[in-house]
């Protein structure tokens, strides 16, 4: 069985994670200094958001140069370091690898224009736009030519139909490799092949069952986006990954996975993290991401918001335990272990999308900083004194310890995954000898189980055949 089949993987936001020198923001020294905090939860991996240098436009998705380290954020040796350090420790290193598109900073932007991919006319081509808003279409000041970006103006699409692109992308893979990387997560990659005669997108006939903003929202995007020509691009990225993971960020409904997986481990459950937490809607976007097998379970990141954000503080210790007894890998995404929610962000906004919220500073202790930083936090910690590392640990029925034990607790879950019968507002699951059930409402449900729990989200989650609010519990399967 491969590593990751049930791996918990945690998500690192290197800026916000913590700071060892004192400049307020977050790098690779940090992190090493940290990873004890992942040893202790017992995840298996750490997939760091990027460590690339970068104008930070985009806050390092858009990537000056792909084999290097941001100075902000430490040096390769640093980079090094961390890697043995996790290997000590038994943890797997995962990077971000943005093959969609550069920074506009990057000198492959005026060095192999080529590379990129360019409007045939004086303007906009066709009436794509992009993810954050406006025309997918800017004009090069330079050249006074109309070049294409699927996200930010900064971030100009790279044209995979040209090999050199290829292969230049397949030499970031193989450096780093060499440097102990166990995997890749793989950002935007729906978008990574566009139509070649860049045909306009049509206007949206149904609802896009994952939020789009703005104008996005008012086209079908499948000229922009899609393309079944993607896959073959990928294969060229897996030939030379070998067996290292490839979890694919493909941001489309669980239908469209498919011809991912031919050529991907992973590809995130997006249905699933935008679900509303509401028993039948979890269902429904549970069954058809269970029935690929190897979808990767996520219900937070640094994009969206917050998982206490969403569910709110009554339902987090029941989200934690859906996340963790799905069948398969799951991602964690920083402070959720906590209990974290969006902060208030920064004025002026540091990401014009709105996404400043969801990447505040971890918090680690009590402190004002919540020792994250000695000195001035880019991002200020949002409760620091409310809700630390320092202080659920020393609390066993804080939702930190609970987000261990669930960790320590998948061993215990067989395949066999199949969704049961249950009262309204429970959702409930088999794995194996084990059953799970989730009451999402703010009232006691029917239970069936009537066995003791193995592990439950509150110490009264199950009694006289109901299950109490907000409550979870992973029980035998009755005899
Ligand atoms: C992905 C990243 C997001 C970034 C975008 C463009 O969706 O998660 O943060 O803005 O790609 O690279
Ligand atoms: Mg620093």
């Amino acid at each position: 069985m491969p590593w990751w089949e049930q791996a918990v993987v945690y998500q690192i936001y290197p800026r916000s994670f913590q700071d060892s020198d004192g400049d307020g923001v977050g790098d690779l020294r940090g992190v090493t200094e940290r990873l004890d905090h992942l040893a202790w939860l017992g995840v298996d991996a750490l997939w760091l958001s990027p460590i690339y240098p970068s104008p930070l436009a985009d806050f390092g998705y858009d990537v000056s140069d792909y084999t290097a380290v941001d100075p902000q954020l430490g040096s390769l040796a640093d980079f090094e370091e961390l890697v043995a350090a996790a290997d000590e420790r038994g943890l797997r290193v995962l990077l971000d690898l943005i093959l969609c598109h550069t920074s506009i900073e990057h000198p492959w932007f005026r060095e192999h224009p080529d590379w990129y991919i360019w409007s045939p006319v004086d303007g906009p081509p066709n009436n794509w736009v992009a993810a954050f808003g406006g025309p997918a279409w800017s004009r090069d000041e330079q050249t006074g030519r109309w070049y294409l970006h699927s996200f930010y103006p900064e971030q100009p699409d790279l044209d995979w139909r040209n090999h050199e692109v290829v292969a230049a992308m397949q030499d970031v893979v193989r450096f780093w490799l060499e440097r102990g990387v166990d995997g890749f997560r793989l950002d935007a990659i729906d978008k990574l092949i566009k139509d070649d005669r860049l045909r306009n997108d049509p206007p949206a006939t149904a609802t896009f069952p994952l939020p789009l903003r703005g104008e996005a929202a008012t086209l079908e995007h499948v000229y922009s986006a899609h393309r079944p020509e993607a896959i073959a691009a990928l294969a060229a990225i897996r030939s030379v990954a070998g067996d290292a993971l490839l979890v694919g960020e493909v941001f489309q409904p669980t239908s469209a996975y498919p011809p991912y997986l031919e050529v991907l481990d992973l590809v995130f459950a997006f249905e699933f993290l935008f679900a509303p937490w509401d028993a039948e809607r979890l269902r429904a976007a549970i069954a058809p991401a269970a029935e690929l097998r190897r979808v990767a379970w996520v219900m937070s990141n640094h994009d969206f918001d917050r998982l206490a954000t969403r569910v709110g503080p009554d339902n987090l210790r029941a989200a934690a335990l859906l996340l963790l007894t799905l069948p398969g890998a799951a991602f964690v995404y920083q402070g959720d272990e906590i209990g974290l929610a969006n902060g208030p962000g920064s004025d002026p906004p540091y990401d014009r999308a709105g996404r400043d919220a969801m990447r505040h500073p971890m918090q680690w202790d009590a402190s004002p900083s919540g020792g994250f930083t000695t000195g001035e936090p880019w991002l200020p910690p949002v409760d620091p004194a409310e809700r630390n590392v320092e202080a659920q640990r020393e609390n066993p029925d804080s939702l930190l310890h609970l987000y261990r034990r669930l960790i320590a607790a998948r061993g215990e879950l067989q395949d066999g995954f199949g969704l049961l019968d249950a009262a309204d507002g429970v959702v409930a699951y088999e794995r194996g000898e084990r059953v799970v059930a989730i009451n999402t409402t703010a009232n006691p449900r029917p239970a069936s189980a009537a066995n003791e729990p193995d592990i439950a989200t509150h110490p009264s989650a199950l009694a006289e055949g109901r299950i109490a609010p907000h409550a979870g519990a992973v029980t035998r399967k009755s005899g």
